[in-house]
């Protein structure tokens, strides 16, 4: 069977955009035959960007409510918190001491981060954390400890892969003595919403606070946060362009073929702009009332989902336990039987 997994950092509120990019496309993906997926909450990641507590608990319940309601089925999928698993940190030391330092000095987000410093005239490396340094390494234990194939992600997250694959390659090479450890895992990007944009046009990310929420706010929330979208100042009656608008992306993210032609066509024919947010609004609404229902329910119902992440963390450790030993055995900790 191919393994299919992926995970959300809970330091948020979900978000349109790890909808689209992530757990859309993972949920599809479960229901392929043949597949086994995991999907899980990562919330040691949460750690290294959010140091309150009550914010990481609150994002943890928000974000396992989400994957609920978005249909996950977790009777098939294995569904579990990371810090569950010990064996996953206990992987990630054991990758640590194979990554060699400058794989991770080339990473995106701690390259922004030095980047802004220095920027502000500051020492290149304030603030900065080692779990923000070394984040990579603890998303490729999350990979490699399960062996996924296939990793449905946003386009942020395309080098976090190739880090998982090199890291797995040193390991396998290191130590596999002709013996593959770990399987090379491969990324699932829908290009068509690999970036969806957030209110701005730039990537929606709750660091830019451009984000559209999925459930939170309620049914009020949707059409607040889409008032809020940043146009231009064609009026109506004017020809406007489909495709240079964040406005139209979201919505054809969210639509059918024929429904996103009709909606370019509309705008050629000059909607104005504040009836296009309308119709993006009531489209998101009928898509996303059912699934909010169910979202509520649930959050009312914490227990039930920690019975859902405790069941799933004992089917994740049934393979994590074993493969972790023949690691410690792999790399000379304990002795092979
Ligand atoms: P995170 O929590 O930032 O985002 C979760 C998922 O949502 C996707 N995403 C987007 N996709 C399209 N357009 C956007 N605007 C957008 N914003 C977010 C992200 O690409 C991601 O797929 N490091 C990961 C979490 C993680 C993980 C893993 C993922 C930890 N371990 C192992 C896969 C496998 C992260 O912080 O994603």
């Amino acid at each position: 069977n191919v393994r299919v997994l992926t995970g959300i950092t809970t330091s948020g509120t979900p978000h349109l955009g790890n909808y689209a990019g992530a757990i859309r496309p993972a949920i599809l993906a479960s229901r392929e035959p043949d597949v086994d997926a995991f999907f899980f909450l990562a919330d040691y990641h949460a750690l290294i960007k959010c140091d309150d507590p009550q914010r990481v608990a609150r994002s943890r319940l928000e974000i396992a409510a989400t994957w609920l309601a978005a249909g996950l089925d977790p009777e098939k999928v294995t569904f579990y918190r990371q810090s569950d698993v010990p064996e996953i940190p206990e992987l990630s030391w054991i990758l640590t001491c194979v990554t060699p330092k400058g794989l991770m000095n080339r990473a995106h987000a701690y390259k922004a981060s030095v980047d802004q410093n220095v920027a502000k005239n500051e020492e290149p490396d304030d603030g900065i954390n080692m779990g923000l340094f070394s984040y990579p390494i603890l998303m490729a234990a999350d990979i490699l400890m399960f062996n996924a194939n296939r990793v449905p992600v946003g386009r942020d997250q395309i080098q976090h892969l190739e880090m998982a694959r090199d890291i797995a390659q040193r390991f396998n090479h290191q130590y596999g003595g002709g013996r593959e450890y770990f399987v090379l895992p491969d990324v699932q990007i829908d290009e068509e919403v690999a970036t969806l944009p957030g209110l701005d046009g730039r990537k929606m990310s709750k660091s830019y606070n451009n984000t559209i929420p999925l459930f939170e706010g309620g049914a009020k929330a949707l059409p607040q946060a889409i008032s809020r979208i940043v146009t231009d100042s064609r009026a109506p009656g004017e020809a406007k362009d489909a495709d240079a608008s964040h406005l139209f992306l979201i919505y054809k993210a969210f639509a059918s073929p024929q429904e996103a032609a009709e909606f370019r066509g509309e705008l050629a024919d000059g909607m104005g702009w504040g009836d296009a947010k309308k119709k993006l609004a009531s489209h998101l609404e009928s898509i996303l009332a059912p699934l909010r229902e169910q979202y509520v329910s649930l959050m009312d119902n914490p227990d039930r989902i920690e019975d859902v992440l405790q069941a799933g963390a004992a089917k994740a450790r049934k393979l994590a336990t074993p493969f972790m030993q023949q690691i410690r055995e792999a790399v000379g900790l304990r002795n092979g039987a």
